[in-house]
C-alpha cells in the first residue's frame, strides 16, 4: 500500500478519546442500545454513541456531589435565564443572529415544542404544512391535536432533496395556519441554502403561517454547507417564527431534559401565553439547565472532534455504500448525522426496516414512521465509532449478498 492511502486508511480507522466500546454501550440504559436484543446492532433513534464533553461531566458532578437539588437559581434568577443567556450568546457567536434573551421560554423538550405553538396559533381543523419525510412525531403533533396535515413532499432531484412550495399552492387555503420547518432536515439531511430559505419565507408570508422552526440539529453541519437560523432571515419572517432546539442532538444529551422556544417578537410571544400559559410549560431541571449551559458555552472543541470523526464516517458510509451495494441510493447528508436510504432498488418483498432486522442483525428507524410511503426506505444513525460503523456496513453487505 502506497504510504499516502496507509496514511488516509489510518486516518479512517483510528479511534477518537470520545469512542465507547460496544460492552460500554450495551450497558447502557437508552433507548438506542436498550430497546432491541444482544444480537442487534443499533443505528435508529437519534443518540450517538460518544463520551459527552469534559465540561458537561464537570456540571453534572458537580451538582451529583453537593446535592444541589433544589429549586435552582443561577446568577440570582431563575435557572431558565441562564439557558436563555446561552443561547443568545451561541446564536449571535455562531451564526451571527442577535436575540433578546428575553424572548426565550425554556422548556424540557422539542415535541412539547412543537405541540404547544401548533395549540396556540391554530385550531382543531386547520391545516399545518409539514415537509415529508419527517421526524415522526411532527405527523403525531398534527394528528393528536385534530389538525390537517398538508405535506409538502421532499423531491429526490438526482443530487439532493428539495422541497417547492409552489407545489402545494392549491392544497393550502385560508384556514393553513402553520408551517413546520425542520431544517437542518431530518431525515434528508439537507440544510437549506439562503434562497431556499427565503422562498420559504416567501410563502409564510404571502399565506400569512406562523412557522415553527425546528433547528436541533443546527450545530451538526459538514463543510460547503451553512446552517441560517430562519427567524434571522429578516424582521418581517422573524415575527411570525417560533424557534425551537437544543443541545440534546449536538452534544448527546437527550436525556437530560432541556430546550429552549424562541419567539421572533414580543407580540407573537404575547399571543403565545394567552394561550399556553408558561406554567403549563415548566421548567428543565437543574441538571439539564448546567448541562445545556456547559454544552453551550465550554462544549465547542468537543463538538469541533466529534464533528470531524462524524464527517470521516459520513464520507466512509457513502463511499462503502456506493462500492458494495451500488442499489442502494443515498445522498451524503449535508447535516445531521443520520443517511436516508432508498433501499428500492433492492426489490424486497419486506420493508427495508424488517429485511435488515431480520436477515442483518440491525435496526435502523424503518422509513414508513418518517413517510407511510417509504417503507423502502430506511434512516442510518452514522454517529458511532469507525469500528461498529464497519461492522453495520458489514452485516448489510453479508446480508444482502447471501
Ligand atoms: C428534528 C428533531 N426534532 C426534535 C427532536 C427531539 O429532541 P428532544 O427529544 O431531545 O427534545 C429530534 C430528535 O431526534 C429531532 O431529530
Amino acid at each position: 500500500m502506497a504510504a499516502a492511502e496507509a496514511r488516509a486508511e489510518q486516518a479512517i480507522t483510528r479511534s477518537n478519546p470520545f469512542d465507547l466500546p460496544e460492552s460500554a454501550l450495551r450497558r447502557m440504559r437508552n433507548s438506542k442500545w436498550s430497546k432491541y436484543g444482544p444480537e442487534i446492532l443499533p443505528a435508529w433513534v437519534a443518540e450517538m454513541d460518544f463520551a459527552v464533553a469534559e465540561p458537561i461531566q464537570q456540571a453534572v458532578r458537580r451538582i451529583v456531589d453537593a446535592q444541589d437539588y433544589g429549586y435552582p437559581m443561577r446568577g440570582g434568577d431563575k435557572a431558565g435565564v441562564a439557558v436563555a443567556i446561552a443561547f443568545a450568546t451561541r446564536m449571535k457567536e455562531r451564526f451571527g443572529w442577535e436575540i433578546d434573551p428575553a424572548m426565550v421560554l425554556p422548556l424540557a423538550d422539542l415535541v412539547q415544542g412543537t405541540y404547544a405553538p401548533v395549540l396556540a396559533f391554530s385550531e382543531p381543523g386547520d391545516g399545518v404544512v409539514l415537509q415529508v419525510p419527517n421526524y415522526p412525531p411532527f405527523r403525531d403533533v398534527i394528528q393528536t391535536t385534530g389538525r390537517k396535515l398538508i405535506a409538502l413532499p421532499m423531491r429526490d432531484v438526482g443530487s439532493r432533496f428539495i422541497c417547492d412550495t409552489a407545489e402545494i399552492a392549491n392544497a393550502v387555503d385560508a384556514r393553513t395556519r402553520i408551517f413546520v420547518l425542520c431544517n437542518p432536515q431530518n431525515p434528508t439531511g439537507r440544510v437549506f441554502t439562503r434562497e431556499e430559505l427565503m422562498a420559504m419565507a416567501r410563502f409564510a408570508i404571502e399565506r400569512d403561517l406562523t412557522v415553527i422552526s425546528d433547528e436541533i440539529h443546527a450545530d451538526l453541519v459538514y463543510p460547503g454547507h451553512r446552517h441560517i437560523p430562519f427567524a434571522s432571515l429578516g424582521p418581517d419572517i422573524a415575527a411570525r417564527t417560533v424557534t425551537i432546539t437544543s443541545p440534546t442532538k449536538s452534544f448527546n444529551i437527550p436525556g437530560l431534559r432541556c430546550a429552549v422556544l424562541h419567539f421572533g417578537s414580543a407580540a407573537l410571544r404575547e399571543r403565545f401565553l394567552k394561550r399556553i400559559p408558561a406554567r403549563l410549560m415548566g421548567d428543565p431541571n437543574a441538571i439539564g439547565v448546567d448541562a445545556t449551559v456547559a454544552a453551550w458555552t465550554q462544549g465547542q472543541p468537543w463538538l469541533d472532534a466529534v464533528l470531524a470523526h462524524l464527517l470521516r464516517a459520513r464520507d466512509r458510509l457513502i463511499a462503502r455504500l456506493h462500492a458494495d451495494v451500488p442499489q442502494i441510493r443515498c445522498h451524503a447528508p449535508e447535516g445531521t448525522f443520520l443517511a436516508w436510504l432508498d433501499c428500492t432498488a433492492l426489490g424486497l418483498n419486506t420493508s427495508a426496516f424488517d429485511f435488515f432486522h431480520d436477515k442483518a442483525r440491525i435496526a435502523f428507524s424503518p422509513g414508513e414512521a418518517f413517510d407511510p410511503a417509504c417503507s423502502q426506505f430506511v434512516r442510518f444513525n452514522f454517529a458511532t465509532s469507525m469500528p461498529i460503523l464497519d461492522a453495520l456496513l458489514d452485516r448489510m453487505t453479508t446480508s444482502l449478498r447471501r
